[in-house]
């Protein structure tokens, strides 16, 4: 780990952030939004967990956005790549030792709601962790018990809808389920999701969150809907739709993250 941070500090040379935004499936083209950004592709990384998924860029973005220092991850490790519900322990350990205070996670989410369609963007106000993993199992300390009463933190929720509030931009407010993946749900766990207080269905994020409330990270969460879950049309759900579709939400989540991040620095600058 030393030797990961290390590198990541002399190459971000005098940029020190305190906030971080993971990127989702097809969200890459926020990093273009970075002002003088820097890219560190984890490969330049020893020992640091790569995602094989397409879609996913895979690297470290530095940067800042009105002003205010910001480091991205376009790309991350999933659940169903290794079956290790552990995997992002490291990369988020990482950023903590960094500096990093506010994690921001996005992804891209099925939605089981008639009322969100594909391009909506769902602040993710709670989580359902409906896989029956923990990234804790196995950890000894007693901070394994780590609270989720207020895991989504309710003061960056209001800066998120402050910001889409500023910018005209629609934001959904939901529960976001998580599936371990990588096979889609059927349209019975679809069903099963919405009657248990599902509003957004996807493959990652949740394991992101316990870690990072663990770690004391405040966390805010994002998704955007790439498709209606399965069953709610005739079609069928693909990878490919979700990194065509993502983009567009992706679009509506950029600007509402910008806003959110400008008046964060102004406020704690
Ligand atoms: N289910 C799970 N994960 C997803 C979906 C979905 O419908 N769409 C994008 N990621």
């Amino acid at each position: 780990m030393k030797a990961i941070l290390d590198s990541l500090k002399a190459r971000l040379g005098g940029l020190a952030p305190r906030h971080a935004v993971i990127l989702g499936s097809g969200l890459g083209s926020l990093v273009e939004a970075l002002n003088d950004p820097v890219r560190i592709p984890y490969r330049d990384l020893p020992g640091f967990p790569q995602s094989a998924v397409s879609g996913h860029a895979g690297e470290f973005v530095g940067g800042t956005l009105s002003g205010v220092p910001v480091l991205m991850m376009s790309g991350r490790i999933h659940y169903y790549e290794k079956g290790n519900a552990a995997a992002m322990r490291l990369p988020l350990e990482v950023l903590k030792a960094l500096g990093i205070e506010v994690l921001i996670l996005t992804n891209a989410a099925g939605s089981v709601r008639d009322d969100m369609p594909p391009g909506s963007v769902m602040q993710i106000t709670d989580h359902i962790n409906f896989s029956g993993e923990n990234p804790l199992i196995g950890e000894e300390s007693d901070a394994r018990f780590t609270g989720m009463t207020n895991a989504y933190d309710p003061d960056l929720a209001v800066a998120m809808r402050s910001a889409a509030e500023r910018t005209g931009t629609p934001l959904h407010q939901g529960v976001y389920m998580w599936f371990s993946g990588p096979s889609f749900e059927t349209p019975a766990e679809i069903r099963m999701s919405r009657i248990l207080g599902a509003d957004a269905v996807g493959m990652s994020t949740v394991p992101e969150v316990i870690i990072a409330r663990f770690l004391g990270l405040k966390v805010a969460a994002a998704s955007v809907v790439t498709n209606f879950g399965a069953g709610m049309t005739g079609n069928e759900i693909t990878h490919a739709e979700t990194k065509e579709m993502a983009p567009i939400g992706g679009k509506r989540l950029a600007t509402i993250l910008k806003d959110m991040l400008a008046s964060e620095g102004q406020r704690h600058g």
